[in-house]
């Protein structure tokens, strides 16, 4: 199997659970608060490793608490640490997630992931290379991305952008990458385009890979525009679920899969994990992905 480099943040989640969510100088009451382990980088580097992806992560935590804690955590999740950077006087990134009726609002402060620059990913470079599929997303400056790209491109490696939280990416970048993945609402901006998703799919074949949450997944494979359905599960808390269909995705990928395998892979997974609270909670290992294909087979012959 090829070898996966994820890229990206790392964060402490802090969870607030609500009925209702207070108005601009408001304050209501909620249910249940914890803490709980994110960032987009680390997220779909947990989804892939637990999905039997051999996983190393490149980012940046801060000299505090909660960098330690993380660190604890990832270790046991079978991800390769050893180019995880460590900043003096900065904090760990850290968001904000507010959930309410299985949705989310999130506030991101990056701290430390900041310097997840380009003058950490020129050291880590030459190690980058050892590498087949590198993922990015874009809670890590856009700069160092776009530094990385056209060096990765030229040695022929497979890159992966989910390109959340969305900003608009040039034609050069987008160009160069062999996926992208926003959803519903990112793409217009991602894209900088009034095109319709029919249109867009159309322009970037086997590339663009549209989430369309509980729908399903859209891409045009040069011919028509296809529809991978998302899994029909009951929602509890839909954050990282993106992160998860772009871990799975990776690791199906890194496996030889075709793009609708990887695809319909990413979607189960996606979907299991929206069934627990966190981002890395709900995540599925290997097993329960095969478990529940195993059980979706046999309901479908009955
Ligand atoms: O995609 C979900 C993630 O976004 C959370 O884990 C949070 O850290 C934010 O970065
Ligand atoms: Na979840």
């Amino acid at each position: 199997m090829q070898r996966i480099a994820v890229v990206g943040s790392i964060n402490m989640d802090y969870f607030i659970e609500s009925e209702v969510l207070p108005k601009l100088g408001e304050t209501v009451l909620g249910e249940n608060f914890f803490l709980s382990i994110g960032g987009k980088g680390a997220n779909q580097a947990v989804a892939a490793a637990r999905l039997g992806g051999d996983v190393s992560l490149f980012g940046s935590v801060g000299d505090d608490e909660n960098s330690d804690m993380i660190i604890k955590k990832l270790e046991k999740e079978n991800i390769n640490l050893v180019n995880l950077q460590s900043v003096k006087g900065l904090p760990t990134g850290a968001a904000f997630i507010e959930l309410c009726q299985s949705e989310n609002r999130i506030i991101v402060v990056p701290g430390a992931n900041t310097h997840t620059n380009i003058d950490y990913v020129k050291n880590a470079a030459s190690e980058l290379l050892n590498y087949d599929v590198i993922v990015f997303q874009l809670e890590t400056p856009l700069d160092m991305i776009e530094y990385l790209v056209p060096l990765l491109y030229e040695h022929g490696k497979t890159i992966i952008i989910n390109p959340a939280p969305a900003q608009t990416l040039s034609q050069d970048l987008i160009n160069k990458v062999t996926y992208i993945t926003p959803n519903e609402h990112e793409y217009k901006l991602v894209f900088n385009t009034n095109d319709s998703m029919e249109e867009l799919l159309k322009k970037y074949p086997n590339k663009l890979i549209i989430t369309c949450g509980s729908e399903g997944v859209r891409f045009f494979d040069g011919k028509e525009i296809r529809l991978v359905p998302s899994i029909k599960v009951i929602p509890v808390d839909t954050t990282g679920a993106g992160d998860t269909f772009s871990g799975a995705f990776a690791v199906a990928i890194a496996e030889g899969n075709c793009l609708e395998a990887s695809i319909r892979f990413g979607n189960i997974a996606a979907g299991i994990s929206v069934t627990k609270k966190g981002a890395q909670t709900g995540m599925p290992k290997r097993n329960d992905v095969t478990q529940f294909v195993k059980e979706k087979e046999y309901k479908d012959e009955k």
